[in-house]
């Protein structure tokens, strides 16, 4: 009996199997943020391959925390029912989606933009230095992550993604390297953490007790000085009654050359595991069904996130069932096209 295909519930979330798409962004919208025939089909075409959780790409809680001027955005009403019709679309073939909301801080790419960061420095060469934010302007970036969450309520999502990864504003407050501030927003560990926790508790207040809340982290910034897998338990220890389930990726604070093979960051996902007690899901460089089912298998992480894979393949979990022999349905549709 494959441990992939096995089904997780977490609070009001049942999940058929193990599989979810990891977000990736689609620079597909416009300038308003609002999503296009591209994402409908794009997420749409997963839904029907049979992951069992999609995690939309990361999604803006307000415009100059775009990365890009074609990121999606949950900053304004008015992106609320294009969204709705891809989230209808991919329950009605029993898959959940849920989305990650984004603040891009110090990376954001976007012209005209207002540059905010924890601290005054850039994150390249190529990059503007960020104007340090204040309190206040934090307190209200906290609420635009509350507005966004309830937003995604009622879209219609099933659970929420906070991306606290990859050099975004909220890794930017998490790193000492990144984070220089002499207030209550920086230096201590409790004071890095201290805007993190007050976004997970906004959005928690603005969702329903049921939703359970995804929080992506960098386990390691691959530099001296940074975060590694040790701070990142400690942190995540430090939020981990806001968290239900620890999303371990890596790096993007800064740009060192790393060593890249199969399943590269697994290890974190059970540090975390192990050291936190909280559901964990794995990430990186999973492209085998014999690898996603040892992942889940031996306990390592409870949930397997894809991301090139199901670039390549969106039927990925249809074949991944055939290569394992676990009995699932096909589409009605697509009935014929079953491996023989
Ligand atoms: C096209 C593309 C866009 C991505 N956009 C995001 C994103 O929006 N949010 C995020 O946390 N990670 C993003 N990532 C990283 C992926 O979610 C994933 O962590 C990474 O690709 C490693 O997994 P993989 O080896 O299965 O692709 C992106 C990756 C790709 C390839």
């Amino acid at each position: 009996m494959s441990k992939l295909f096995s089904p997780l519930q977490i609070k009001g979330l049942d999940l058929k199997n193990r599989i979810g798409m990891s977000p990736m962004c689609m620079y597909s919208a416009g300038d308003d943020g609002i999503s296009t025939d591209w994402h409908f089909v794009h997420y749409g075409s997963r839904a029907v391959g049979g992951v069992g959780l999609i995690i939309q790409e990361a999604t803006a809680v307000e415009k100059r925390g775009r990365i890009t001027g074609n990121d999606l955005g949950l900053w304004d009403d008015s992106q609320i029912t294009p969204l709705k019709k891809t989230v209808d679309f991919v329950h009605s073939v029993g898959c959940k989606m849920g989305v990650q909301l984004a603040h891009a801080g110090r990376k954001c790419e976007v012209k005209g933009e207002h540059i905010v960061g924890p601290s005054p420095i850039h994150w390249s060469n190529e990059y503007p230095t960020p104007e340090e934010l204040t309190k206040d302007e934090i307190k209200n970036i906290v609420k635009a992550f509350g507005s966004a969450a309830s937003r995604a309520v009622k879209v219609g999502y099933d659970t929420l993604e906070i991306h606290a990864a990859h050099g975004y504003l909220i890794h930017e407050f998490l790193s000492p390297l990144s984070n220089k501030r002499t207030d209550e927003y920086g230096g201590s560990r409790e004071n890095r953490v201290r805007f993190l926790r007050e976004v997970l508790e906004e959005v928690k207040g603005c969702i329903p007790q049921s939703m359970p809340i995804f929080m992506r982290v960098s386990a390691t910034d691959f530099v001296e000085g940074g975060l590694d897998i040790d701070e990142t338990v400690s942190i995540v220890n430090l939020v981990k009654d806001l968290v239900d389930v620890v999303d371990c990726s890596s790096g993007g604070l800064l740009s060192p050359r790393i060593d890249l093979y199969p399943g590269y960051q697994i290890g974190y996902a059970e540090a975390v595991k192990k050291s936190t007690g909280l559901l964990t899901a794995a990430v990186g460089l999973i492209t085998s069904p014999e690898l996603a089912e040892e992942i889940i298998g031996n306990g390592r992480a409870d949930i397997v996130l894809l991301g090139r894979a199901l670039l390549r393949q969106p039927y990925w979990p249809l074949y991944a069932a055939h290569e394992l022999k676990a009995n699932v349905a096909f589409p009605e549709q697509y009935e014929r096209g079953k491996y023989l």
